[in-house]
């Protein structure tokens, strides 16, 4: 399967942007935390979604996905390791550590490997349950966490991990006594998930700040509740207007998640347009070059970075982007060369110089945001781009084919 793009359509338009992917992925592991009915809306219908549906199915949830709505009925736990293939398959299976340690004191879990993007370590996730009182072995792939009932306890992390401030939380709402996680991960997804575990009866404060408290409880109810809207998908079509030079608008979308994606847009030069729920973008026809630094929120979220590097590959000027976070995340590089971007690598440093268009060509989605880049920059080229890969796209976009075509892109799936 193919993505074709003839390019060169200014994209004009409204699109709906999804539930946040990564506010679906904690909150469906929190829901192991619960017995009984969750009724999750907004939820995105994503390959990753449905991956971490077949893993909660295997601790014996009852699931059902119908347009955006997730019903997971938690009865009896089963007490069984996660399967190798599916935390391989998706390395977000790993935060269903902390609910099962919480939930039945003893889990094996394989460690995720590394991927596309980087080496994705969670040794900051095992000093956390360590610190809780868990005993931590690992060996051949697995780790192995036991306790006989976890205790609150002040937990320094050592950089401010989204999955490993989300996990430790899991873990810390039902231990006994006080928990502090200092230095925690401030971004809005684990803010969400804060939400919907003080829905389900936990004591967390601070979620949001570098200093989050949890006050243990002795167990915590089902919810109904609805997930925040997608920032990188947002992020996705507001970058999909101003590589086109086009005016498109997005609904439902959080202005005060995109601060960052925001002000790189304005510094371009394009125009933003903010109400309360939702955001047009009237794009020059070529932005100016700027310099781009990723950082944990608030700051340039990592997964935006390809994405800006396909709009600055365009724009009039030479760019300097860092990537501050992960260690491999410059991949896209290559195919967006072979559509005649000039740019080049230095260590965690990407030069972007400029060029008038890109010129459509066959290329590969390496990883999920590698994708949506080689996506905008077929958009803008001359002629017409083929993308495979698509597998990874689907990981995080529900039909982006649809949506872009609702733009007016003349966007097509080839078999
Ligand atoms: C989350 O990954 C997101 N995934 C990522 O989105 C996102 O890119 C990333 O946060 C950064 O914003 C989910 O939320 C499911 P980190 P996560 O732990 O939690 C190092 C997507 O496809 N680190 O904040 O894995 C790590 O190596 C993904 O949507 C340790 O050293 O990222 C990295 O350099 C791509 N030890 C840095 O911290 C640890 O124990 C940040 O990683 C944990 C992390």
């Amino acid at each position: 399967m193919k993505l074709k793009i003839e390019g060169g359509v200014r994209l004009t338009g409204e699109v709906d942007i999804i539930g946040a992917k990564n506010s679906a992925l904690p909150i469906m592991a929190a829901t192991l935390l619960t017995t009984g009915k969750n009724i999750l809306h907004n939820i995105p219908d994503l390959k990753d979604v449905h991956t971490m549906m077949s893993m909660l199915e295997v601790f014996g949830a009852k699931l059902k996905l119908k347009k955006n709505i997730l019903q997971v009925t938690i009865d009896e736990l089963n007490h069984i390791d996660p399967p190798e293939d599916q935390v391989k398959q998706m390395r977000a299976s790993f935060l269903v550590a902390g609910p099962l340690l919480a939930r039945l004191g003893k889990i094996r879990i394989p460690l995720p490997g590394g991927c596309q993007i980087g080496s994705r370590p969670v040794d900051l996730h095992l000093k956390g349950f360590q610190a809780l009182g868990a005993k931590v072995a690992s060996e051949h792939g697995y780790v192995e966490l036991e306790s006989k009932g976890l205790k609150g306890a002040s937990i320094y992390l050592d950089l401010p991990t989204v999955t490993g401030t989300e996990n430790i939380m899991m873990a810390a709402v039902l231990a006994k006594g006080k928990t502090e996680i200092i230095n925690a991960a401030k971004e809005p997804e684990v803010v969400d998930l804060a939400n919907a575990l003080n829905k389900m009866g936990a004591k967390i404060k601070g979620a949001g700040t570098d200093r989050i408290e949890i006050e243990g409880v002795d167990a915590l109810s089902p919810i109904e509740y609805t997930i925040i809207p997608d920032r990188i998908e947002a992020g996705t079509f507001l970058v999909a207007g101003a590589i086109t030079g086009g005016e498109v608008t997005i609904r439902g979308a959080r202005k005060e998640h995109l601060g960052a994606v925001l002000g790189k847009l304005e510094e371009m030069g394009h125009k933003i347009e903010a109400e309360d729920d939702k955001i047009t973008i009237v794009a020059k026809s070529v932005g100016k070059a700027c310099d781009i630094t990723t950082a944990p929120y608030p700051g340039f979220p990592t997964d935006m970075q390809a994405l800006f590097a396909s709009l600055l590959g365009v724009s009039k000027g030479t760019s300097v982007i860092t990537e501050t976070i992960f260690d491999r995340r410059f991949g896209f590089v290559d195919e967006l060369v072979r559509m005649g971007a000039n740019m080049k690598v230095q260590g965690n440093t990407l030069i972007v110089v400029g060029v008038k268009r890109y010129s459509g060509a066959s290329v590969t989605a390496g990883d999920l945001r590698a994708g949506a880049a080689l996506i905008m920059a077929g958009l803008n080229a001359d002629g017409i781009t083929e993308i495979s890969g698509l597998e990874h796209i689907e990981r995080g976009y529900e039909s982006i084919d649809k949506k872009l075509k609702l733009l007016g892109a003349k966007v097509s799936i080839e078999l």
